[in-house]
C-alpha cells in the first residue's frame, strides 16, 4: 500500500550494465559451468558453449533488451503490448514458470555457499585434510536440516533486496561487489595453475577431445548459454524495461555477454588445475566447486581470509542473480493482478522457498525419489535450463525476427537501417540461431544426423549471407 506506481529506472548506463552483469554472473559461472564442463569432457564442450553464446546468446540478449525497453513492461505484457492479437505472450508465461523452477534450486546451492562461507570464517573448513573435502560436502547435503536453514536464510535476503525495489536494491550491490569478485577469482586462478600437477587440468581445458561429446552435451551447452546469460525467460526483458531511451543496446549486450563468459572461463581455470592437482574427479557433479577450492585455499597464504572472502563474494554474486530471477514473477504479478510489490515478493518468495526445500532434501534424505530418472533438484535444473530457456529463447528470436516489423526492430535495437552489424544480427536471429536451437533439440532427441545437419545449416547460411546471395 502507498507504493507509487511510477516505473523505476536505472540510475545510469553503467548501473544498468552492472546490474545486468550481476544477473548474468552468478552460480551459473562459478558453480555450474565448471561442473558440467567436467561431466562433458572439458575443452570440446567449452567450444560448443562459446559457439552457442556467440550465435544464439548474443542475438537473444539484444532482443530481450529491446523488447523490454521498447514496451517498458514485464515478461508477459511486453509481448502483449507489441503483438496484442497473437499468442507470443505465452513465451512470458513459460518464463515465469522457469523463474520459479530455477530460483527454487538456485537458493539451495546459494545456501551451500553460505555454509562454506561460515565454515571458512570459523576456521573449520580449512582444518580438514584435502582428501576429506568430498565427504565433507556429502555430509552437508545429506543433512536433513542444515542446508535448508541456509537456503531459507538466502531466500530471506533475496526477498529483502527485491522488496527494496530495482534501483536501491539491485544496482547498488552490483556496482561495488562484482569487480571485487573478479579480483578474487584471479587470485585463486593463479594459485590453482601453479599447483604441482596442475598441467593435466590445463590440458583438460585447452586440448579438445570431440569424442567426449554426446548429443546431450550439445543440449547442455546450449541450455547453459541461456542459463548463464540469464536469457530465455524474460529476466533481460524485465531489466531492459527499467532502462531509459538514451542507451545504446548493442554495446550493452556485448559488454554483458563478454563479462559473463570471461568470468566463467576464469572459474574454469581456477577449478580444473586444482581438480587434477588434488586428485579429484572432474565429473564429480554439483559438488565439484565445494570439493576442490578449499584445497586451493589451504595452499594460499592467509587461506582462511581468502576462503571467507571468496565464498562470501560467491554468495553475493548469487544474490544479484537471484533477485533478477525473482523480479520476473514479481513484475508480472504486480502488473497483472495489481498486487503491491511487497505482497508479490513475499508470497512468491515463500512458495519458491518451499519448492526449494524439496529440492534440497532430494539431494540427501529423499535421494531415492526420482522423476523420470532424476531427483527433484536435478529435474528442476534440467527442465528449466535445457528445455524451457532454449524454447523461450527460440520464441524470442522468432518474435523479433518475424513477429516485429524489420524497421521497428532495428530502431528499437538502436541500429540504423543500413548498419552491417544490425543486418548480421537480424540474419542470425532469423535463420542461424533458430536453426541451431531446433537441430540441437532434434539431436538430443536422437534424430540421426541432425547434428551434422545443424553444423551444415549454420555454415551454409553464413556463407550464403556473406556472399550476398541471401539476407537484407
Ligand atoms: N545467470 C545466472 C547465473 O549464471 C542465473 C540466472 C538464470 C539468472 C536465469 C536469471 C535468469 O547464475
Amino acid at each position: 500500500m502507498g507504493e507509487t506506481k511510477k516505473r523505476e529506472q536505472w540510475g545510469s548506463k553503467l548501473g544498468f550494465i552492472l546490474a545486468a552483469s550481476g544477473s548474468a554472473i552468478g552460480l551459473g559461472n562459478i558453480w555450474k559451468f565448471p561442473y558440467i564442463t567436467g561431466q562433458n569432457g572439458g575443452s570440446a564442450f567449452i567450444i560448443i558453449y562459446l559457439i552457442a553464446i556467440a550465435i544464439v546468446g548474443f542475438p537473444v540478449m539484444l532482443s530481450e533488451f529491446l523488447i523490454g525497453r521498447k514496451t517498458q513492461k514485464d515478461a508477459v505484457n511486453s509481448f502483449k503490448a507489441l503483438s496484442p492479437e497473437k499468442p507470443w505472450f505465452f513465451t512470458g508465461y513459460m518464463g515465469v514458470a522457469a523463474a520459479f523452477m530455477i530460483l527454487s534450486f538456485y537458493g539451495v546451492v546459494a545456501g551451500w555457499t553460505m555454509t562454506y562461507t561460515w565454515e571458512a570464517v570459523s576456521g573449520n573448513l580449512l582444518s580438514l585434510d584435502a582428501s576429506q573435502f568430498p565427504d565433507h560436502f556429502g555430509a552437508l547435503i545429506g543433512d536433513p536440516v542444515k542446508p535448508i536453514l541456509w537456503q531459507v536464510a538466502f531466500m530471506v535476503l533475496t526477498v529483502a533486496i527485491v522488496l527494496g525495489g530495482v534501483k536501491k536494491g539491485i544496482e547498488r550491490w552490483s556496482k561495488i561487489l562484482m569487480p571485487l569478485l573478479l579480483i578474487l577469482l584471479l587470485i585463486v586462478m593463479f594459485r590453482s595453475i601453479t599447483l604441482e600437477g596442475a598441467s593435466a587440468g590445463i590440458d583438460f581445458l585447452l586440448k579438445p577431445d570431440f569424442s567426449a561429446l554426446t548429443p546431450t552435451s550439445f543440449l547442455v551447452a546450449l541450455g547453459h548459454a541461456f542459463f548463464s546469460l540469464s536469457l530465455g525467460m524474460g529476466t533481460m526483458i524485465t531489466y531492459g524495461s527499467y532502462l531509459s531511451k538514451d542507451e545504446k543496446l548493442p554495446s550493452a549486450a556485448i559488454s554483458v555477454s563478454v563479462a559473463d563468459t570471461v568470468i566463467a572461463l576464469i572459474a574454469g581455470f581456477a577449478i580444473f588445475p586444482a581438480v587434477f592437482a588434488l586428485g579429484m574427479e572432474a565429473g564429480a557433479g554439483p559438488g565439484l566447486l565445494f570439493m576442490t577450492l578449499p584445497g586451493v585455499f589451504q595452499q594460499l597464504p592467509l587461506g582462511t581470509f581468502f576462503a571467507t572472502i571468496f565464498f562470501g563474494l560467491v554468495v553475493i554474486a548469487a544474490l544479484t542473480s537471484a533477485i533478477s530471477i525473482l523480479e520476473v514473477p514479481v513484475a508480472f504479478f504486480t502488473e497483472k493482478y495489481n498486487w503491491t510489490r511487497t505482497k508479490a515478493t513475499i508470497i512468491l518468495g515463500f512458495v519458491i522457498t518451499l519448492v526449494g526445500m524439496a529440492a534440497s532434501l532430494s539431494m540427501g534424505p529423499w535421494g531415492g525419489f526420482t522423476i523420470a530418472g532424476k531427483n527433484i533438484f536435478d529435474q528442476l535444473d534440467w527442465v528449466s535450463a535445457n528445455i524451457l530457456l532454449p524454447l523461450g529463447g527460440l520464441f524470442i528470436l522468432l518474435f523479433v525476427g518475424f513477429g516485429m516489423k524489420l524497421k521497428e526492430a532495428f530502431e528499437a535495437a538502436d541500429f540504423s537501417l543500413d548498419s552491417k552489424f544490425g543486418k548480421t544480427w537480424m540474419f542470425t536471429l532469423r535463420f542461424v540461431a533458430p536453426g541451431f536451437v531446433l537441430l540441437v533439440f532434434l539431436n538430443a532427441l536422437g534424430v540421426t544426423g541432425a547434428l551434422t545437419a545443424a553444423i551444415i545449416w549454420s555454415i551454409t547460411l553464413v556463407f550464403l549471407y556473406l556472399l550476398g546471395v541471401i539476407g537484407d
